[in-house]
C-alpha cells in the first residue's frame, strides 16, 4: 500500500497536480533541463522529422525539440503538467509547430506509423504497463523511426539490461544503451536507449 511519503513524491512528480505540482514542475524545470537538451541534440532531428514526447512535465524538451523539428506532439496525463507545457511553449504551438494534450505511454493518441521520432526523459518508471507502453511506441512510430528514452539510473527497476529487454520484447531493433552523467551538482546518472523500428 503507499505511504503519505509516496503520495506526496506522486503529487510532485509522478503525476503533479496541485500545489506540490506547481513545485514539482519548477524542480524538474531546472533539475532536468540538461537532460532533456541532452536527448534532443542526441536525438539528431531534421527539419522534416515529425516528434512525440511522452511525459514532457514541465515541457523543456519539447520546447527544445520544436526549434529543430518539423511537428512536435506532446502527451502527459498530468492537467497541470499540459498546461505547464503550453505555457512554456506558447509561442511554438501559435506557429502550429507544437501541439500539447492529455495521453500516456499506453495511450498517445497519434496514428499509426504517424511520427519519426520519440522522445522520453523520466518517464518510463512511472508506466503502469511497459509492454503496453513500447507497444504504443512503436505503432505510432514510421518504418525507420527511432526512440530515444532517459531516466535516473536510481529510479529504474531491472536496470538498463531490464530495460533494453522490455523494449527488445515490444520488437524494437538496434537497441543501445549507456550511462550519462549530467552536469551540475546533486545530478544523478542517468540510463539511456536509443532503438529503431525496423
Ligand atoms: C518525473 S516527471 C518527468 C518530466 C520531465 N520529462 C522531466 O524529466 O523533467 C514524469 C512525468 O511523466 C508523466 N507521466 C506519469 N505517468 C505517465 C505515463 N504512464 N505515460 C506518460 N507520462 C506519464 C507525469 O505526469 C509527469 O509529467
Amino acid at each position: 500500500m503507499a505511504g503519505v511519503g509516496d503520495r506526496l513524491l506522486e503529487m510532485g512528480f509522478g503525476k503533479p497536480r496541485g500545489l506540490l505540482g506547481r513545485i514539482g514542475g519548477r524542480l524538474m524545470a531546472r533539475g532536468n533541463a540538461a537532460t532533456e537538451q541532452h536527448l534532443v541534440d542526441l536525438a539528431e532531428l531534421q527539419r522534416a522529422d515529425d516528434v512525440l514526447v511522452v511525459g514532457p512535465g514541465p515541457g523543456i524538451g519539447v520546447q527544445a525539440a520544436a526549434t529543430r523539428a518539423h511537428h512536435v506532439v506532446a502527451v502527459d496525463p498530468s492537467e497541470a503538467m499540459v498546461a505547464a507545457s503550453a505555457r512554456r511553449c506558447a509561442t511554438s504551438i501559435d506557429e502550429g509547430v507544437v501541439e500539447v494534450r492529455l495521453g500516456d505511454a499506453e495511450n498517445t493518441g497519434q496514428g499509426d506509423a504517424s511520427v519519426d521520432v520519440v522522445l522520453s526523459v523520466n518517464n518510463v518508471m512511472l508506466w503502469p504497463d511497459r509492454h503496453a507502453g513500447f507497444t504504443e511506441l512503436r505503432r505510432v512510430l514510421r518504418p525507420g523511426g527511432r526512440m530515444l528514452l532517459s531516466v535516473h539510473e536510481k529510479w529504474l527497476p531491472g536496470g538498463l539490461s531490464g530495460l533494453r529487454s522490455s523494449v527488445a520484447d515490444s520488437g524494437f531493433t538496434d537497441i543501445e544503451t549507456w550511462t550519462w552523467e549530467p552536469p551540475g551538482r546533486g545530478a544523478t546518472t542517468a540510463a539511456q536507449l536509443r532503438a529503431r523500428r525496423e
